[in-house]
């Protein structure tokens, strides 16, 4: 097998943009407790949170989180999760079925995006509450001060408001799981309503409002929901989310292999929607993309101990990935960049412990999933501006989308001269020979680095921590401006040509 690109830095996609490496913290089974805090750690800082996992988070390089759902949000009252610990109330969560306890709220949460560098996107509750409640806690997190809300925050110790700019109004509005599920032209109202409210407070250009839109591209109103809720908020908001997660459907795993087909799809038609709103209505407006849920996640399997009903913080969608499921996710990655000219905000969900590339023990180690790694490198190197990649590919056959290309690629230029090349083996018997025609660019060090295992079901586990991740590849020549580089079947390789 024998792949070949070519680039110019000239010829550009768009700048590579800083939201795209977001991540989800959700009130989930053990996200949050014991997975990023952890009083009782023996690593826990003066805030309760684990020190080994806050290590963990910064080498894998997000730069914003959602919080605090998903599926949670739209039964939870903010409130409950600020003041003084001893008097926050013990709530059901219905969206998980379990009891939660509001020990971490909004402002530990602050002090965590502090702490680890990110960027805050904050959900309101449009399932079981409304306006009213999403503009209190517009209140108390970004006024300065002389209002009850304001001031109570500051009684609770924060004096500078939050200054939160990314909010997402509600989560997965269309679906019927979602407490307080609703129709699209009755959240495109709700949502319009809050999101013009919302600005009333803000007073200023900044704040980014995304609209909710379909949980996946196989919901029976995918298209008919952001028609219509676009309709309604089209002028009051700046994105439109996307959910997607993927997993081999009946021992399929060729056409799992080939999961960013879906994804792609799943932006063509997002996109062609909300630009004909944008055309019905005459405006000259975009709304981009809040891809705020992506990943690989086995949703019919079964993900541990069924959690005892209503306890508090048990084992829930504990996914443990494998090298093929990290190469399909790094293929993931790859979409979020080469269509990042209109996805402009996404979130690999989730953080830890659920659905994650971090995963830990209550009182015991944190490790990196396999997953982990295609994020980490391209959150590291993928930075810049993304450029139009022409690719020449051998193609293989999948019964869901039919054939497609073996190599699935993109590179960024970084702002130092540097590009990087990501590139996938999505084949999973054949090895293929990568030609990169390198010429437009000045090429001295190039290093390659990549992920696979002659076993596909490799994992990372809490006694082999370290069973799969990337090494140095060797096998690269370098020519005339002609990179030459290997690419083992089913792999995800890192091309840095410095
Ligand atoms: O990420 C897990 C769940 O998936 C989220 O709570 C929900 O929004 C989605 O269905």
């Amino acid at each position: 097998h024998r792949a070949r690109i070519e680039f110019d830095p000239r010829f550009t996609v768009a700048e590579v943009p800083d939201r795209l490496f977001g991540s989800f913290v959700e009130h989930l089974g053990r996200c949050v407790y014991t997975g990023i805090y952890e009083p009782e750690h023996p690593t826990a800082n003066a805030d309760g949170l684990r020190e080994d996992v806050l290590d963990l988070i910064r080498e894998l390089g997000p730069t914003m989180i959602r919080y605090p759902g998903g599926n949670f949000v739209s039964g939870y009252r903010w409130e409950d999760g600020v003041g003084p610990k001893e008097d926050r109330p013990r709530r059901l969560d219905l969206a998980w079925g379990t009891t939660e306890t509001n020990q971490f709220g909004l402002g530990e949460f602050m002090k965590f995006c502090r702490t680890v560098d990110v960027e805050p996107n904050m959900a309101v509750n449009l399932g079981t509450r409304g306006l009213q409640e999403a503009l209190d806690l517009f209140e108390y997190a970004n006024h300065p001060g002389g209002t009850y809300w304001s001031d109570l925050r500051r009684s609770h110790g924060d004096e500078e408001p939050y200054g939160i700019k990314l909010w997402c109004l509600g989560n997965e509005m269309d679906g019927p799981w979602q407490i307080g599920q609703r129709t699209a032209t009755e959240y495109g109202r709700i949502a319009d309503q809050t999101a013009r409210s919302l600005r009333f407070i803000d007073g200023s250009d900044d704040l980014d409002l995304v609209a909710c839109g379909s949980s996946s591209r196989g919901m029976p109103f995918f298209g008919a929901w952001e028609n219509e809720v676009l309709t309604h908020t089209y002028e009051s908001v700046d994105y439109i989310s996307a959910h997607a997660y993927y997993h081999p459907l009946d021992g399929d795993v060729t056409s799992f292999m080939a999961s960013a087909q879906d994804m792609e799809l799943f932006i063509d038609g997002v996109i062609a929607t909300a630009d004909a709103v944008g055309a019905k209505l005459k405006s000259d407006k975009k709304i981009n993309i809040s891809f705020d849920e992506w990943n690989v996640w086995y949703q019919t399997a079964p993900t541990g101990e069924r959690p005892e009903p209503w306890s508090i913080a048990p084992r829930q969608l504990e996914d443990h990935y494998s090298a093929m499921d990290a190469v399909v996710f790094g293929s993931l990655l790859i979409t979020l960049l080469r269509r990042s000219d209109r996805v402009t905000a996404a979130c690999l969900a989730q953080l830890v412990n659920v659905i994650a590339p971090i995963m830990t023990e209550p009182g015991g180690p944190a490790w990196r999933q396999t997953t982990f790694f295609p994020f980490a490198e391209a959150s590291k190197y993928g930075r810049g501006t993304v450029l139009n990649v022409n690719a020449d590919s051998p193609a293989f056959d999948t019964k869901k989308y039919g054939e497609v290309s073996a190599l699935h690629s993109v590179a960024v230029a970084g702002e130092d001269g540097s590009v990087t090349v990501f590139a996938v083996n999505r084949d999973l018997e054949t090895p293929m020979t990568l030609e990169i025609d390198a010429s437009s660019v000045q090429v001295g060090d190039v290093t390659v680095s990549t992920l696979t295992d002659a076993d596909r079901d490799a994992k990372n586990t809490v006694d082999d921590q370290d069973r799969v991740a990337p090494v140095a590849n060797g096998d690269v020549v370098v020519k005339d401006g002609l990179i030459t580089v290997e690419l083992p079947a089913m792999s995800w390789n890192t091309i840095r040509i410095a």
